[in-house]
């Protein structure tokens, strides 16, 4: 990979359902050799076990990989930041990274960044990608939404946030959640105009 290809990313995981999507963009991530920061919040530490069986207390990310879906090459470097380091080099502008992803995204965090309330790592960390200008891409889940939910996505959308709602897609014809998943992760890098190769590209009648 062109140095100009790699990209420095921070991911961070809360406490929505859909642990999976987070599992599969890592996995992507990491094989197509982007680097990335992740911050995993409690709740979403719990979610991970309860969806994934991935205690990152006691599994490294790498090896529980590699048993779940087979030995792979990943040239990307992975950090792991505490959610409450709110001295973590990605608390700070100063620190460039290109883009940051919170997937799958609660309503909570959602509602933290929206208010600009910086109480966690994964709040300061969005935050500070708004004000440096930098793409924020939210994979927010929760059904149905309330008018709250509703207002705070469209507060940070004005704010420059993009919305990838977490809503898979049937027409690609899934055959695993992981399918499903994919077509989420690959929107997510559609928008982050990263390359992949996770789900075929639509075929137009045209
Ligand atoms: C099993 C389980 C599933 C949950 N699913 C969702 C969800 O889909 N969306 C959501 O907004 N919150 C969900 N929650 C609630 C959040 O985990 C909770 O609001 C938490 O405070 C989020 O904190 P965090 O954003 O810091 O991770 C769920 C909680 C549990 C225990």
């Amino acid at each position: 990979m062109s140095v100009e290809s790699k990209k420095r990313l921070i991911v961070a995981v809360t406490g929505a359902s859909g642990a999976l999507y987070a599992v599969r963009l890592l996995k992507a991530g990491l094989e197509s050799g982007h680097d990335i920061d992740l911050v995993v919040s409690d709740y979403g530490k719990r979610l991970l076990i309860e969806e994934c069986d991935l205690n990152l207390k006691t599994a490294e990310f790498g090896a529980w990989l590699d048993e779940r879906y087979g030995p792979a090459k990943r040239t990307g470097k992975l950090t792991l930041h505490r959610e409450q380091d709110l001295d973590a080099s990605i608390a700070s502008g100063s620190q460039r990274r290109h883009a940051m992803i919170v997937i799958p995204c609660s309503m909570k965090t959602l509602a933290g960044i929206a208010a600009g309330f910086a109480a966690n790592l994964v709040e300061r960390a969005a935050d500070v990608t708004l004000k440096e200008r930098r793409p924020l891409v939210l994979v927010p889940r929760e059904t149905p939404l309330n008018l709250i939910h509703l207002e705070n996505l469209m507060r940070v959308a004005r704010a420059g946030a993009t919305i990838v709602p977490a809503m898979p897609g049937f027409y690609q014809k899934p055959q695993s959640m992981e399918d499903l998943a994919d077509f989420i992760v690959g929107r997510v890098f559609s928008v982050l105009d990263i390359p992949h190769q996770l789900f075929p590209a639509w075929k137009s009648s045209d």
